[in-house]
């Protein structure tokens, strides 16, 4: 069996984290048991979920345990197999870990999938045909459901989530504004995955002043937000949004890292009568196949490009995904390993 090189989170941090609350070791790969397969992963996903879990605090979730191999979604082909439903050469994806090969389990539900790359480039299912664009999906259709013509706004529009939000709202004919961290990604947000428009939230300095830029981008109010980060931008949105209007609450990254982010003015939320509601995409399982369905054909018949960034190394995971938590990938973070 082969040698695994793998990262284990070793300790925790408080604020950001650093290198060393990482460790990369490599073991021997155990044999096979009955039913189980060996993968051998392509890519692995960086994503901002894993900096809640190296806390040992309150969550929707158990925390990451220390000296074990770091959370993450993997895709791969299987190398070899004790189970009658996999075989040697499929492309599949699971959880695999921040290593290069996992055993899997694979009688157990839910653990690995085999997907069909021959439309789609295999990466794509750690993003938009993946987990990041489910829970884009489910923000929309299921908490926010917008009449076509309607006004919608995301933040982190160029990111995972973001540009799937985009390109499945724009599918069903509403106005769609992004915000995005620089004018690189604002033109690419505009430009390539076709949003109506886009604000570089960097260009001001507090929300008064982003909420006016955001009243010329979207002058007929705005009906349904989806917001990713929290702080500046999500006040800005609500001195915007229409009466009866929708929030999905899908993360709020520029918190991430413990900085405090409060909101400023909730009264608004009771003014304008809104619906905000916070989701975890991974409670949601009966929405997954029709999501997939969805994103799988804007991505295979190229109405949706997405774009994404790309470490090369398993030892190159832990400095890809301090830059994720600070906006320096543009898309998609994955690792090829
Ligand atoms: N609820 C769920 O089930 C669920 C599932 C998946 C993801 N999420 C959440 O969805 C959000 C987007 O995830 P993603 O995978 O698509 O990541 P992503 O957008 O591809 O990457 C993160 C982006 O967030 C922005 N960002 C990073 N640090 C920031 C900070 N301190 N302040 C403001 N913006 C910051 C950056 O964009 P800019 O350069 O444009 O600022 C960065 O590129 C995250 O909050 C994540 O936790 C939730």
């Amino acid at each position: 069996m082969p040698q695994n090189p793998q990262i284990h989170l070793v300790s925790r941090p408080t604020g950001e984290p650093s290198a060393d609350n990482f460790k990369l070791i490599t073991l021997d790969t155990p044999a096979l048991q009955d039913k189980q397969v060996l993968v051998k992963h392509e890519y692995m996903s960086l994503d901002p979920y894993m900096r809640g879990r190296m806390n040992d605090s309150k969550s929707y979730t158990a925390p990451q345990p220390l000296n074990a191999v770091m959370v993450g979604g993997t895709v791969g082909e299987v190398v070899e197999s004790r189970h009658p439903q996999f075989a040697v050469g499929d492309k599949v994806v699971g959880m695999g870990g921040w290593q290069t090969y996992s055993v899997v389990d694979a009688d157990t539900p839910g653990l690995l999938r085999k997907v069909d790359t021959s439309h789609v480039p295999i990466s794509h299912f750690l993003g938009a045909v993946g987990m990041p664009g489910v829970t884009a999906w489910h923000g929309l259709v299921r908490i926010i459901n917008p009449q076509a013509g309607q006004t919608l706004t995301v933040s982190a529009a160029s990111g995972a989530v973001g540009s799937a939000f985009g390109a499945l709202a724009k599918a069903r004919g509403c106005r769609v504004v992004g915000f995005a961290g620089g004018k690189d990604k604002c033109d690419y947000v505009v430009n390539e995955l076709g949003f109506d428009a886009c604000i570089d939230y960097k260009e001001h300095s507090d929300y008064l002043s982003l909420s006016k830029a955001l009243k010329d981008a979207c002058p007929n109010g705005i009906d349904g937000h989806f917001e990713n980060v929290g702080g500046m931008v999500l006040d800005a949105v609500m001195l915007r949004m229409n009466e009866f209007g929708s929030i999905a609450v899908c993360g709020m990254i520029a918190g991430y890292n413990g900085k405090p982010i409060p909101m400023t003015n909730p009264s608004l939320i009771l003014m304008s009568r809104l619906k905000v509601q916070g989701f975890i995409v991974s409670e949601h399982p009966a929405d997954w196949p029709e999501a997939l369905k969805e994103l799988g054909a804007l991505v295979g018949s190229g109405k949706f490009k997405p774009r994404e960034t790309v470490a090369h190394g398993l030892a190159n995971a832990p400095e890809a995904f301090f830059g994720l938590l600070k906006g320096k990938n543009f898309g998609k973070q994955v690792v090829k390993i």
